[in-house]
């Protein structure tokens, strides 16, 4: 019998981590699987996602730019990917329906919130730098983790009122505005693409903060962005988004094979060799 198949769809896909952690865990639970990374146009989403129905992919993972779009091509969203409007997990369900789930909410819940204790989740303020593809995950995962106090700032302004609709209690700050008020945050995520490998970078250091600071980025490549880097110096808290790439992998995971797979230490290691530092 052929191997059952699993794919991650984007654009760019190249740099994703998806199909070592996946085939890593394939092989460790005896599961005849193949994941790999399928760079997809836009017309070809439908396609794609059809291979499902056809039963030639049974999962299929999803990332930028297409976390939305999916979604007229699925039968229904449920939960998370309900409430933030964007898919990462693509599934079969027992009656026959495309179903799109998301994994990124419980992915940032699990590697950073798990930790922190209620009393201060209903005390610490928090601001979320970005408005593009994970923020509406990191809104919802903060407000579902009982977080009371959410700002949120993005270079285009329109971008986080259209986020302020859906999620109404966030306080939107304007991008010329945020490093004047970083000093009276506790928890900062950056959810830009700001200082991905190649990419562009914040132009400015941040250089009042406090000292009882959390920061968070979502980026996971490289591992230390400047931005950590610069925090690290101060001896500030930082995380980068590697715990939340792996544990919305182990969701999916779960939700394709109703297995709970282990994140081991044989598992971390191998994807830090995969990054750059
Ligand atoms: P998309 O915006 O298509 O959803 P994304 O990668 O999910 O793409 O999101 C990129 C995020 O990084 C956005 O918040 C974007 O801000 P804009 O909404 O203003 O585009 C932010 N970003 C990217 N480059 C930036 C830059 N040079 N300065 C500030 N923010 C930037």
């Amino acid at each position: 019998m052929s191997k059952i198949k699993f794919a991650i769809i984007g654009n760019p896909i190249s740099h994703s981590l998806s199909p070592i952690l996946h085939n890593y865990w394939f092989k460790k639970y005896r599961i005849d699987a193949e994941y790999s990374l399928l760079n997809i146009q836009p017309d070809e989403i439908e396609k794609t996602i059809d291979k499902i129905k056809k039963r030639e992919i049974k999962g299929i993972n999803v990332t930028l730019p297409y976390k939305r779009s999916v979604i007229p091509f699925l039968s229904k969203t449920v939960n998370d990917a309900k409430q933030t409007h964007s898919v990462n997990t693509i599934l079969l369900d027992e009656n026959e329906s495309i179903v799109g789930e998301n994994t990124d909410v419980f992915g940032f819940q699990a590697a950073y919130l798990k930790s922190i204790s209620e009393l201060e989740k209903k005390n610490k303020r928090v601001l979320i730098l970005g408005a593009g593809g994970v923020a509406p995950s990191i809104i919802l995962a903060l407000i579902k983790s009982n977080f009371n106090n959410i700002s949120l700032s993005n270079r285009t302004y329109e971008k986080s009122l259209f986020l302020k609709k859906k999620f109404q209690n966030i306080n939107i700050i304007k991008w010329e505005d945020y490093l004047n008020k970083f000093d009276e945050f506790d928890i900062v995520i950056n959810a830009t693409s700001l200082g991905l490998s190649k990419g562009n970078d914040f132009s400015e250091k941040v250089i009042r903060f406090k000292k009882s600071l959390i920061y968070i980025d979502t980026i996971y490549n490289p591992s230390q962005t400047k931005m950590i880097k610069h925090f690290k110096l101060s001896n500030i808290k930082t995380h980068n988004g590697l715990n939340m790439f792996i544990y919305q992998g182990q969701k999916s995971f779960y939700l394709w094979n109703k297995i709970n797979p282990e994140v081991d230490d044989d598992l971390l290691k191998l994807l830090e060799t995969k990054l750059s530092l």
